[in-house]
Order: structure tokens, then C-alpha cells, then sequence
């Protein structure tokens, strides 16, 4: 890694300021629902208290305008003292001088966690006087904060200005075998992609086409390149300002001489709800008056051949609409494949596909699985990424 880490620094007896992501969905007590981000947090929080450091935390939660009483950090704080086995502090804001009084009484091995960042405005502005009174509270800076990296916020990027900057354990993770993956990958180098939108996995395709052999295209977007295949997709979702583009891509990859897969069989329903009528037709044979919502059985056959012979098996977005039982074996099939495919390297984006991987219970069964959706979909665009950028260089 071209930037500092944990390794370059001493943090012995030093206020830790550290940036997590602990951005995680609450049920409807207001508890943690998901705690996959916090866990993942740990090496880090470990690895500093082991150390002797006094650790500072900082978070956004949700899109807050302003305080916003659900959206606290309490109930994160909760879970978080259970996993680590010692107390954690939750203050009442992130800036200001009871948080200085608080820190500055911290012994080494105590951990406080500092308000949601985002009651602030001046966050997601990366104002620089609100990146500075954060900056007050540490001696060092540490982004594990992966999740939170494509953002260019005072937590993640303006911090960085005032302190020593370094990338947190899972932080380093995250880009270490994302970047692998895409610089240096064992061949067949395989990419998944699906989820409903062409808009959102254009960067994506046309950088995974300098670097793939193959690339499968599943979801609801596929219904936007068959269109453009000249196939007739019914109701199916169709992403018409795109179809050019994918004709375009679709070109590309031949060009190039990269296998593009598209679904060769479709499972479609007369209407967009959990127990909709559903049959299995080709795609060549989509009814005009039904819409696909996951890939066939056909299909699936497809996927997991090229899953069992690839080496390096990038994944991201959904195949059908894996929420809902009758849509899901597609998802399904991907993911089992996956992770029975022990020789490759197997890779799944943050957000749906992980949460599918999550639900299925097949995450350990990954060589990686993000904590990022939107800051892995911009590092796969081949992006920098502005939380990485700001950190010192070795
Ligand atoms: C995420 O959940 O993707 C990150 O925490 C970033 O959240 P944001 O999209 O609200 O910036």
C-alpha cells in the first residue's frame, strides 16, 4: 500500500482519532439490525488498545439534516461495548468543549465514541475549521473507514490535513485485495455484475473491460443490453437512455475479445410483487405483457460453470429480485458457486450482493466481502478514492 498503516506509526499512550463507518441499519427498537460494519472495525479498535492507545471514534450515521434523535449513536456505542468486552463512552456531540474536556481526561486502553458526525452541516461541506476542531481532539488519524471513503467529508479527507494520516486495519484490507484483484489478478479473471440500473455500473464496465476475460451481466440490467440485442424484453425494466451505450459496450467487449454473458433464460411475472405468477421462458421469448426478475434456470447452469473455472471472481449487484423468495435462486446460485469455488480468489461488492451473501450465511465462505457499496462500486470505476488520497504517503 502506497499509504502509511498502523505499522508506520506509534501509538503508544496517544489520542487516536479514528474514522469508522458505523453507518449500519437500526430495527425498530432503534438497535443495531446489522452489526457486520462494526465487527469489521475490530482489528483495528484491537490492535490500538493492545498498543496502549486513548482511542477517539467518529461516525455518521443515515443522512441527518441537523440533530435528529433517531439517528444517535447510542445503540451503536451498546453493541460495540459487547463486542470489544470494556466500556465505551458516547458523547453528546462531536466538536465543542465538553468533547475536548472528555478527551483530554482519557486514560490509554479508553475508547469514546463522538456524536454522529453528520448533525453537523459543516461535515459533508469538509469545512476546514470543522475538519480542524475534529483534528484538536487526536494526536494521529486513522481511516478505517472504508465504507465512507469515496466521500470527500471533513471526517475522511479534510482531518487528514492536520494530522499524521493512516489507513486503519480494514481500511488497508479493503484496497489491498480490491486493488490485487484488479491489478494483478490469477486468470480467468471472472466479473458478476448485476443490480437495476445500467446508470450506476457504467464506470464499472468500461474499466472491468481492460481488465476481465469474462464479464456476466445479470439483473435488471441485463434487460437493457438484450433490448439493445434487438430482443423484445416485454415489461422488463429498460434503461432507454442507455441502450446505446450498451450496444456500445457490448461492441467493445467483442472487440477486445472479452466473453460477455448475458441471461439466456429469464424467470418473468405478470406484475412486480412477491407472489406474482411466474414462469421460465427464453429470453428470445420475453410475453409482451411480463416483466423478468431473475435470471432462469439456464442461466444459473451458465453462471456456474464460469464461476467453477475462474480464478478471480469479482461480484456486484443482485441477479433477480433476491428479496423476495420466488426471484431469488438466481442470487442464490451465484453466491453457493462462489464459495464452493475454494481454489479462486472470490470477491463480493458491498451493499445488496453482500447482504445476500450475508443472508445466506456464505460470507466466511469468501475470500472478501466489502464493507463498502458505494465506495467499492467507485473503486472498481478504477477511482481514486478521496478518504484514501488524503492519508500521508509511506
Ligand atoms: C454507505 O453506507 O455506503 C456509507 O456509509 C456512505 O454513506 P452515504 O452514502 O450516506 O454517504
Amino acid at each position: 500500500m502506497a499509504k502509511k498503516t498502523l505499522d508506520d506509526i506509534n501509538v503508544s499512550g496517544k489520542r487516536v482519532l479514528v474514522r469508522v463507518d458505523y453507518n449500519v441499519p437500526l430495527g425498530e427498537a432503534g438497535e443495531v439490525a446489522d452489526d457486520t460494519r462494526i465487527r469489521a472495525s475490530l482489528p483495528t479498535l484491537r490492535y490500538l488498545l493492545e498498543h496502549n492507545a486513548k482511542v477517539i471514534l467518529m461516525s455518521h450515521l443515515g443522512r441527518p439534516k441537523g440533530v435528529t434523535e433517531s439517528l444517535r449513536l447510542g445503540a451503536v456505542a451498546e453493541r460495540l461495548a459487547e463486542l470489544l468486552g470494556r466500556p465505551v463512552q458516547k458523547l453528546d456531540d462531536c466538536v465543542g468543549p465538553e468533547v475536548s474536556a472528555a478527551v483530554q481526561k482519557m486514560n490509554p486502553g479508553e475508547v469514546i465514541l463522538l456524536e454522529n458526525l453528520r448533525f453537523h452541516p459543516e461535515e459533508e461541506k469538509n469545512d476546514p475549521d470543522f475538519s480542524r476542531a475534529l483534528a484538536s481532539l487526536g494526536e494521529i488519524y486513522v481511516n478505517d473507514a472504508f465504507g465512507a471513503a469515496h466521500r470527500a467529508h471533513a471526517s475522511t479527507a479534510g482531518v487528514a490535513t492536520f494530522l499524521p494520516a493512516v489507513a486503519g486495519r480494514l481500511l488497508q484490507k479493503e484496497i489491498e485485495i480490491l486493488g490485487n484483484a484488479l491489478d494483478n489478478p490469477a486468470r480467468p479473471f471472472l466479473a458478476i455484475l448485476g443490480g437495476a440500473k445500467v446508470s450506476d455500473k457504467i464506470g464499472v464496465i468500461r474499466n472491468l473491460l481492460n481488465k476481465v476475460d469474462t464479464l456476466l451481466i445479470g439483473g435488471g440490467m441485463a434487460y437493457t443490453f438484450l433490448k439493445a440485442k434487438g430482443l423484445e424484453i416485454g415489461k422488463s425494466l429498460l434503461d432507454a437512455d442507455h441502450l446505446q451505450l450498451a450496444a456500445e459496450l457490448m461492441a467493445e467487449a467483442e472487440k477486445r475479445g472479452i466473453k460477455l454473458i448475458l441471461p439466456v433464460d429469464v424467470v418473468v411475472a405478470d406484475r412486480f410483487a412477491a407472489d406474482a405468477a411466474k414462469q421460465i421462458v427464453p429470453v428470445t421469448r420475453i410475453p409482451a405483457e411480463q416483466m423478468g426478475l431473475d435470471i432462469g434456470p439456464q442461466s444459473r447452469q451458465v453462471a456456474e460453470k464460469e464461476i467453477a473455472a475462474a480464478k478471480t471472481i469479482i461480484w456486484n449487484g443482485p441477479m433477480g429480485v433476491f428479496e423476495w423468495e420466488a426471484f431469488a435462486a438466481g442470487t442464490g446460485a451465484v453466491a453457493k458457486a462462489m464459495a464452493e469455488n475454494t481454489a479462486a480468489v472470490t470477491i463480493v461488492g458491498g451493499g445488496d450482493s453482500a447482504s445476500a451473501v450475508e443472508k445466506l450465511g456464505l460470507a466466511e465462505a469468501m475470500t472478501h466481502v466489502s464493507t463498502g457499496g458505494g465506495a467499492s462500486l467507485e473503486f472498481l470505476e478504477g477511482k481514486e478514492l478521496p478518504g484514501v488520497a488524503a492519508l500521508s504517503d509511506r
